[in-house]
């Protein structure tokens, strides 16, 4: 059984052959009809024990789409509240007869471990802080898409690098790629092992954008820290917060990329947002054929 569970265990190969099918999905999808029948026979099960908005639509759509049948499933409103284990929840549900299994999940490497213990193909749709690899693949797929290509460019991830998956499969899927990386944020909230994976550090926010040809702005994850590790919002805005006078005051234009959710007004005003100069939207459109891709490849390998 092949699964996607991080970046970590692709090489450059993988995600070629990613692309190359996620550019003929992207074509499928812009047609009237936009489906394919493809998966006809194959069933999805959209596992998600974290709350997500665009990751579980955007899978929901991919296989859809694809002509999959899918069965989504919510943590909140299910059966786990009453103490089931996630092995028990999975095999009851595989029961029913699913080949593969998108899986969010709050525990780093609940992917790793389901996919030990269970007879589908896995897809890992962010476990934890550990990896958000389909996030990382759209990511790349759209800096292919506006600049050409991924190899040779610059690009700095900026904010809370410590509490990110986003990060950690970006910084994966862009050294894979021959980019250069740096991270920019507080000394509190970058990992101390970031330097061994090939990434420098920039403390200032100014020399990282006059660096970089793209800036990825993530969220402060107020959600997974125990303890304040910033002083304040206001403090965190006015010293890695991008606005439209900084970027302006720079003596180029540079790309402004950022997952979602975003706190507009924290990392990024509304005026840079919602300008040219982002590709936010086009992240979350190319999010469905990357997925696609992805999904298509790994039923290509379930017995059927
Ligand atoms: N980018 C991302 O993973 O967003 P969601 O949490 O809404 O899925």
């Amino acid at each position: 059984v092949n699964h996607l569970l991080g970046i970590k265990y692709l090489n450059k190969k993988d995600i070629d052959l990613i692309f190359e099918t996620a550019d003929h999905f992207k074509e499928v999808i812009n047609r009237p009809i936009k489906k394919v029948p493809s998966l006809r026979d194959i069933t999805i099960a959209n596992l998600f024990f974290e709350n997500s908005t665009r990751t579980r639509l955007s899978f929901e759509l991919a296989e859809k789409r694809l002509s999959a049948d899918v069965i989504n499933f919510s943590a909140a409103s299910s059966s786990v509240k009453k103490g089931e284990t996630l092995i028990d929840t999975v095999n009851n549900i595989l029961s029913m007869k699913v080949d593969m299994v998108v899986m969010r999940h709050p525990n780093p490497g609940a992917g790793v471990f389901l996919s030990k213990h269970v007879d589908a193909s896995i897809v890992n749709a962010g476990d934890g802080a550990h990896e958000h690899p389909t996030q990382a693949l759209l990511d790349s797929y759209s800096i292919r898409e506006r600049l050409g290509e991924v190899a040779g460019k610059k690009v700095v991830i900026v904010g809370d690098i410590l509490h990110s998956r986003v990060a950690l499969s970006n910084i994966f899927a862009l050294k894979l790629q021959g980019a250069e990386v740096k991270v920019c944020g507080p000394k509190t909230l970058i990992p101390k092992y970031i330097e061994k994976l090939g990434v420098e550090v920039e403390t200032n926010l100014r020399k990282a954008l006059e660096w970089c040809d793209i800036a990825n702005m993530l969220r402060v994850q107020n959600e997974r820290m125990e303890i304040s590790y910033f002083p304040s919002t206001r403090e965190y805005t006015q010293q890695f917060g991008v606005n439209k006078k900084l970027l302006d005051s720079l003596n180029k234009e540079i790309v402004i990329m950022h997952p979602g959710p975003i706190n507009r007004g924290v990392e990024i005003t509304s005026d840079v947002a919602d300008s040219d100069q982002a590709i936010i939207l086009d992240q979350v459109q190319n999010g469905v054929a990357v997925r696609m891709a992805v999904i298509y490849l790994l039923a290509s390998k379930i017995k059927r």
